[in-house]
């Protein structure tokens, strides 16, 4: 039977700037289950990073009920969502944030550094992460020494290498040619056929339109059926 993997009801998540909220998002509900690749769109400023944010336990809702992998993240604390975070979930963004002055190794290796792994291990970890996703020649290339869509490639290396369910992808091709975009695309698509359940937030329908789920926010509220 289908597992649920992210759930949410009724969430809302509320900005106080000067004497007023911004409803960043505003009442919504969903459930995605284990293995589907969705696609979140909607105009800038529609609530997609909130919502993000909010699955990923980067941030708490101001109300509703948030379940990750059958576990509700009401009221825990820093260290427990800090632990969902790291063991659950991969984050990719937009604009990389790789460590300007670390090789692709190196890079791949930081979310492993806290964890009590060997050195040696990490590094035979990171490489084989580098290898899924097709840079096992560029391992000590800095990221100034590689192209948009190897940056980002890096960048989805680090998020796959502690093997979290969930990947969150925000706008991670909104910085890359439309070419480049699609092979992106097409590496989470693999990697969500190896049984990643993954959430892919774009701006450009021709890539949304591959998902076979996909979601359409406005105003911090989900559009139509999900
Ligand atoms: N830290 C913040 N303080 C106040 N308002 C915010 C904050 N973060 C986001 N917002 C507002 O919440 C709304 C949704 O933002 P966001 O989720 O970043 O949208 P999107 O990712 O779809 O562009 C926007 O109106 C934005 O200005
Ligand atoms: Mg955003």
């Amino acid at each position: 039977m289908a597992k649920s993997i992210i759930y949410l009801d009724n969430v809302k998540r509320y900005y106080l700037v000067g004497d007023y909220f911004v409803k960043a998002l505003d009442g919504v509900s969903l459930n995605i289950n284990e293995g589907e690749f969705t696609s979140i769109m909607g105009p800038s400023g529609s609530g997609k990073s909130t919502m993000m944010n909010l699955i990923g336990c980067l941030d708490t809702a101001t109300s509703g009920i948030i379940k990750i992998d059958g576990e509700s993240t009401n009221g825990m604390n820093e260290t427990e969502l800090a632990y969902i975070r790291n063991k659950k979930v991969g984050f990719i963004f937009q604009q990389f944030n790789l460590l300007g002055k670390q090789s692709a190794l190196k890079n791949v290796e930081t979310p492993l550094l806290y964890g009590g792994i060997s050195p040696k291990l990490r590094k035979e970890m990171a490489m084989e992460a580098l290898d899924v996703v097709g840079l096992a020649d560029r391992m000590k290339h800095r990221p100034n020494e590689l192209s948009g869509g190897q940056k980002q490639r890096v960048a989805i290396a680090r998020a796959i290498v502690s093997n979290p369910s969930i990947l969150l992808a925000d706008e991670p091709t909104g910085a890359l040619d439309t070419k480049t975009g699609h092979q992106i695309m097409e590496l989470f698509e693999t990697l969500n056929a190896q049984g990643r359940t993954v959430i892919f937030v774009t701006h450009d329908l021709s890539l949304g339109n591959r998902c076979r789920r996909q979601i359409h926010l406005r105003d911090g509220k989900i559009l139509g059926a999900i």
